[in-house]
């Protein structure tokens, strides 16, 4: 049987309390996986002076694969966030997270499945940031066809892959007719192009379609957003099935993949013992059908749908954790899966 040999990156805050409990899920589970452990963000600062170090970048270039607890970017002058700097470093341009609900988690929506589809290496996250004279800055919001192209180009796929219908746009083409006008375009071209017009697509300029979202998210299928736009939307979005305890996430790039929850390293319960590890889990479960889609290792297919089992079952079974009203600390979570996958 293969062995995936995978990065693991604990992370910070509740990060290395939630990559434990997924790590004891998944071997639990029988994934055919090896950990290589290594540092980022503060964990790594502390131990290795440099908040992304080299080694790390490596190592992830060598496996292809890590699954990544959250990383708290320290604040202060001299540091870019740990991580929007690993995905632009390792090109990890699309971002994917999928919104769904979940059994036994009660929320104000029902049938929620929608997928967002985040731009991950440009827009006003090029770090580039300028004082002109004292009290007046700028922040340079950077879109090139290239990436806007590649990103549609991703989405449609995704939508073809898996049997989705219609991708939804949101955007601000009105005010930033260059950036987001440019976004919008290449996503419109590269559908008509390459021959997506099997899927449905649609323009919406984002403060109508926030309220849209809150209205009825179930009248989305999956959204395309820029890097700002989808970073903001992915919080919003969980908040319809849960919150940021019960979404999981994926940065894709063309020679890796990092899977990592939706959450940061919250820091107001790090330490306690309470932290939903649900996200990460989730993550690991999103990189086990990558390992499986990507190279035919159905073990690792077979693997992730008995951790899927095994959390319904749980959660079906008012198995929770506090923030999702119940009363399980996150090993104690982590055990009623092992327990469910043991049954
Ligand atoms: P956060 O996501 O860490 O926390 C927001 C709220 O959600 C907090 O009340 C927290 O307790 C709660 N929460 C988050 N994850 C949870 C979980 N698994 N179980 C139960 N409750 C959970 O966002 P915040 O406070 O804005 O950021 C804290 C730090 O995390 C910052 O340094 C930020 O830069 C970093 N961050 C890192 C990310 C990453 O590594 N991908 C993503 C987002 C933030």
């Amino acid at each position: 049987m293969t062995t995936h040999q995978i990065v693991l990156i604990p992370g910070d805050g509740i990060g290395p309390e939630v990559a434990a409990a997924t790590v004891r899920v998944l071997e639990a589970a029988q994934a055919p996986l090896q950990w290589v452990e290594h540092h980022a963000g503060v964990a790594a600062l502390e131990t290795l002076g440099d908040v992304l170090p080299e080694q790390t970048l490596d190592a992830v270039r060598e496996r292809g694969i890590a699954l990544k607890g959250p990383c708290t970017t320290p604040i202060g002058e001299g540091f870019t966030s740990v991580n929007v700097q690993l995905r632009k470093r390792l090109d990890l341009y699309a971002a994917v997270r999928p919104v769904r609900n979940l059994p036994g988690i009660q929320t104000r929506y029902q049938n929620v499945d929608l997928v967002v589809i985040r731009e991950n290496t440009e827009g006003l996250y090029s770090g580039i940031e300028n004082e002109i004279t004292q009290g007046v800055v700028t922040s340079l919001k950077v879109a090139t066809e290239l990436a806007s192209t590649r990103i549609g180009r991703w989405a449609f796929q995704y939508a073809r892959d898996r049997g989705r219908k219609k991708v939804t746009v949101m955007h601000k083409a009105n005010i930033m007719k260059l950036t987001d006008g440019m976004f919008i375009r290449c996503a419109r071209s590269v559908r008509e192009a390459e021959r997506f017009t099997d899927i449905d697509y649609e323009e919406v300029i984002i403060d109508a379609g926030c309220m849209k979202l809150v209205q009825d998210p179930t009248q989305f299928d999956m959204l395309l957003l820029e890097n700002l736009y989808g970073d903001v939307l992915s919080d919003l979005c969980a908040g319809f099935v849960g919150g940021l305890g019960v979404v999981p996430g994926a940065n894709i790039g063309t020679d890796c993949a990092v899977f990592e929850a939706v959450h940061g390293s919250a820091p107001d319960i790090a330490g306690k013992g309470v932290a939903n590890p649900l996200a990460l889990i989730m993550s690991g479960v999103m990189m086990l059908n990558h390992i499986a889609d990507t190279r035919g290792d159905e073990s690792c297919r077979a693997a992730a749908g008995r951790i899927r089992d095994a959390y319904n079952q749980a959660l079906s079974d008012g198995r929770k954790t506090r923030d999702l009203g119940g009363q399980l600390g996150t090993e104690e979570f982590a055990s009623a899966l092992i327990d469910r996958l043991a049954g």
